[in-house]
């Protein structure tokens, strides 16, 4: 998802790519001005990244989300915190959505990080490798939660950079579980029905 975000955003921002590894970041920022044709495209560590930057998408597993969280905490003090994290497992047969005890990823996000971040919750429907590649104009639609109107605008503009999702305002942070419960059914009817890149559309019927 990070390389996606990367490569959707850098024509009109500078990235910092964060990593636990520093050549690993360095490499995937020389990828994504190699893709882009954008300068303003770099690497460093994951704690440098998140002081370096006004928004920071938490682009890891549900599982290491305390790593570049409550590990780096002296790292945050006024960026917008966008959590695409999805909680879930799987039995073998099929995903399941596995929230925390704070209901969902988002809200343990906001439970491991300073007092008064502000989180917004987006882009779990939508697929990494549609998002990574630059030729495609994704066909869905991306729900956005979040408690600060201002930093969902936020969130919602840099949606909108993303040729053609569509940006749904789907209500305060609460909601999140709701949102990131749709990715673990959206993959089960993806691989039962052979569907590559699946998302997810709200429509009207009118
Ligand atoms: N894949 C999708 O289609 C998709 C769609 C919607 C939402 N999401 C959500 O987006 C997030 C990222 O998904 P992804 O598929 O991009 O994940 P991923 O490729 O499995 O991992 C992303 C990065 O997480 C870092 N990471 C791995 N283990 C770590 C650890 N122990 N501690 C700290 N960082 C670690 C690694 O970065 P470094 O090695 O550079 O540190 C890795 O490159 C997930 O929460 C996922 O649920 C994914």
């Amino acid at each position: 998802m990070g390389m996606g975000f990367a490569v959707r955003w850098a024509t009109n921002h500078e990235i910092i790519i964060g990593s636990r590894k520093l050549a690993k970041a360095e490499e995937s920022a020389s990828q994504v001005r190699q893709a882009t044709d954008c300068g303003k495209v770099w690497g460093t560590d994951n704690a440098e990244a998140i002081k370096a930057g006004d928004i920071v998408v938490l682009s890891v597993p549900f599982e290491h989300l305390v790593s570049v969280t409550s590990d780096l905490k002296n790292s945050y003090t006024h960026q917008v915190v966008v959590s695409p994290v999805v909680p879930m497992g799987y039995d073998g047969k099929y995903f399941e959505f596995a929230p925390p005890i704070e209901g969902s990823a988002a809200r343990q996000a906001m439970a491991f990080l300073p007092e008064g971040m502000k989180i917004v919750s987006a882009f779990h429907t939508v697929s990494a490798a549609a998002l990574k590649d630059l030729r495609k104009e994704l066909k869905g639609d991306v729900l956005i939660c979040g408690d600060d109107k201002e930093s969902k605008d936020v969130v919602i503009s840099l949606a909108k950079e993303i040729k053609s999702l569509k940006q749904v305002d789907a209500g305060p942070l609460i909601i999140s579980g709701q949102i990131e419960s749709l990715t673990p059914m959206l993959l089960n009817v993806a691989r039962r029905n052979k569907l590559k890149e699946a998302g997810i559309k709200i429509i009207e019927e009118r």
